[in-house]
């Protein structure tokens, strides 16, 4: 089985001389290049958009004295504060002084609905074993009427955190809406103005570019950016303010998250439905491996790792929506399908406002008036996946995949740049320190 590489022997003493000349001087070049790339991954990141960080070691990671050196907008009085609210601890600490080993910590990001978000941290209270763990709710802008419902959450420890780059922090200044900014399709010559616009030749629109913003500063934050959770190795939980829990979402998840190595080691992610958001799934004997769906979506830090060096990917992507994004370039970027496993019958379902979503049917989860037409049977109260099935894969489905150009909207450079400065800013140290 064995090849043998046998080296030629160099009789030759000025061949032997010319070749030490020649490795002298190539060491002495990959010295410099070392040094240079040393210097400029300190001090000239944002030029080149470089993000290469992961060399940083990841436990005990001391984020105080970093975000110096990446260029972020300037603070005004409320995004001051708002950094100054993510440093304070989980609330019900009292309640729950400590958190179970193996937890899979919950993040529930939100914008401003407090009808529905008062429906998902009452599905949460339901939520059986939840009191082992960590919830955090991540803000995209500070409005009372959310901050109220949070602070009311007595079955948990919580932890409120809040997007200071949110466009809705800044009423008149970049992230926010800037009084020089282009509308539209304005011609920045013409008008005057400042911006750049997307591939169908439109302009930023602030409010639309905030959830894609907030996703990305929030998975920073999470993984990266947060005491509670700099040091945790195991799975988090990713769920909105629009997806109702049933109350055997955490058991299932744990059975998930500790058969998926055996039965499906290829997948990235565990998941609460399908990624058919219709679906409320097949109800077959058997678990199911498919494309990663955006409800309960839950992996590790391994695979944040993977997602974090694709920041360019993300950024740069033309297109508003965090998941198409995903879908189009950084999961498929991965080489290979990107699988999630989950049970056969949903643990969380999207909802909206009955009326509004057409071609659904009756059957659709739906709110009106604060009450939601979602049951709960009683097999989905308690862990319903059991360890002896077998997994069903579906490949090839459809939806979006590598080459899709994206539906736009992500134009501006001063977009892609916050972005890239979001997945720099727990990484890169302060010249300073
Ligand atoms: C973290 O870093 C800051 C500033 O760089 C320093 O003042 C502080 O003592 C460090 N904390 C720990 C626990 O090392
Ligand atoms: C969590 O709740 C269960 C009942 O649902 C209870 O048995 C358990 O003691 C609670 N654990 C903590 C840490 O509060
Ligand atoms: C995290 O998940 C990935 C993908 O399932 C897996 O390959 C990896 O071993 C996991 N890492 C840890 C530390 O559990």
């Amino acid at each position: 089985m064995g090849t043998y590489y046998k080296k030629p022997r160099i009789r030759d003493s000025a061949v032997r001389r010319f070749l030490f000349v020649v490795s002298i001087t190539l060491a002495g070049v990959f010295l410099l290049c070392f040094l240079v790339g040393m210097n400029s991954s300190s001090s000239e990141l944002m030029q080149e958009n470089e993000v290469e960080i992961d060399s940083i070691s990841e436990v005990n990671f001391n984020i105080t004295g970093l975000v110096g050196s990446v260029k972020l907008p300037k603070h005004n009085y409320l995004s001051k504060m708002l950094e100054g609210k993510n440093q304070l601890a989980p609330r019900n600490m009292d309640l729950y002084p400590s958190l179970a080993k193996d937890r899979i910590v919950i993040v529930l990001y939100v914008h401003n609905r407090p009808q529905y978000l008062k429906l998902v941290v009452d599905s949460l209270s339901r939520v059986s074993g939840i009191n082992e763990t960590l919830l955090i709710v991540s803000h995209d802008g500070y409005f009372d009427a959310m901050n109220k419902i949070v602070e009311g959450i007595r079955f948990c420890q919580v932890k409120q955190v809040f997007a200071p780059f949110s466009p809705h922090i800044f009423p008149d200044g970049f992230p926010g809406v800037s009084p020089n900014d282009c509308k539209e399709k304005d011609d920045p010559v013409e008008k005057n103005c400042e911006g750049s616009t997307d591939q169908y030749g439109n302009h930023r629109s602030p409010k639309i570019v905030s959830l894609k913003h907030h996703w990305w500063w929030m998975m920073n934050t999470v993984w990266d950016g947060l005491k509670e959770t700099i040091g945790h190795s195991g799975d988090v939980l990713f769920i909105e303010e629009d997806h109702f829990i049933f109350p055997n979402a955490y058991q299932n998840l744990k059975i998930l998250t500790e058969l998926k190595p055996t039965k499906c080691p290829d997948c990235y992610a565990v998941n609460l439905a399908p990624s058919n958001v219709k679906s409320r799934g097949e109800g077959w004997n058997s678990l199911i491996a498919e494309r990663m769906g955006n409800i309960g979506y839950t992996f590790n830090r391994t695979v944040w790792r993977k997602i974090h060096r694709k920041a360019k990917e993300f950024c740069f992507f033309d297109d508003y929506n965090w998941d198409i994004t995903m879908w189009s370039t950084v999961y498929p970027s991965f080489g290979g399908s990107v699988y999630s496993m989950r049970g056969p019958r949903a643990s969380a379902v999207h909802f909206g406002k009955c009326g509004l979503h057409q071609g659904q049917g009756e059957n659709a989860a739906c709110v009106d008036n604060g009450v939601v037409n979602i049951d709960t049977e009683e097999i989905d109260k308690v862990a319903n996946i059991k360890p002896e099935w077998g997994v069903h894969v579906f490949s090839n489905q459809e939806g979006y995949q590598a080459g899709f150009r994206g539906w736009g909207g992500w134009g501006d450079k001063r977009d892609h740049q916050l972005c890239l400065d979001f997945a720099k800013m727990y990484h890169v140290r302060n010249k300073a320190s």
